[in-house]
């Protein structure tokens, strides 16, 4: 019974260790097609330090366009050493009254923290709770996974901050781009969001949409 237990327990450590014998990272082969399990491994004898190291954060996104702000993201397609990791960037940069629209990032939380300026941010919950906040410098708010929320720059100069995702490839829907960028005609537009035709089409002239 003795040597049973001692047998069982030898085999317990010997599974529980090559169970940790996993892959230490698995760089992603960007050239081939994302999955919901990430990208395949790119192949390990050519993975190098810059594959770990990200530069594209560095400059301030260009915030001359129809929103007076830019979303730099350091996802798993622009920064492939990511993959498998469960977590990615982005940087966010809005001149005075710039904005990151109504959006939803269905596969991630994000977590973001104030470098510069003040930023007026908030989201709505499944009960349409809203929790809304100005933050500056230092501060840091959370947005729970698929929530829509926003980012509007409430200050006199530019403001930037940085976020991160608990996923390499969070996604991103942004709401007026949802209705109003796409090819869907008015009349459905109008008949599934209760707008008037006017305001639908205006907006699909600006955003770029057609019908
Ligand atoms: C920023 O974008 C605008 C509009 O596309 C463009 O005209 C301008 O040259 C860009 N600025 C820089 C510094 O790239």
């Amino acid at each position: 019974m003795r040597m049973i237990r001692i047998l069982f327990l030898v085999v317990s450590i010997l599974f529980s260790s090559s169970n940790a014998l996993t892959q230490d990272f698995c760089v992603a082969d960007v050239k081939a097609v994302d999955t919901p399990a990430g990208y395949p491994c790119k192949n390990p004898a050519h993975v190098t330090a810059e594959d770990f190291v990200f530069d594209g954060l560095k400059m301030s996104g260009n915030t001359t366009n129809i929103i007076s702000a830019a979303v730099t993201p350091a996802f798993v397609a622009q920064f492939p050493g990511l993959n498998g990791l469960g977590l990615s960037m982005a940087r966010l940069d809005l001149a005075p009254k710039g904005v990151i629209p109504f959006h939803t990032h269905p596969g991630a939380s994000e977590i973001l923290v104030v470098l510069r300026g003040a930023i007026t941010a908030g989201f709505v919950s499944s009960a349409n709770s809203v929790y809304v906040k100005t933050l500056r410098k230092g501060e840091v708010m959370v947005f729970p996974q698929g929530l829509l929320h926003f980012q509007l720059n409430t200050g006199k100069s530019h403001a930037n901050a940085f976020v991160s995702f608990n996923s390499p490839n969070p996604g991103l829907q942004i709401l007026d781009f949802a209705l109003f960028a796409n090819n869907l005609p008015s009349s459905l537009v109008g008949a599934t969001t209760f707008l008037d035709l006017a305001q639908i089409k205006k907006l699909k002239g600006v955003l770029g949409g057609s019908g």
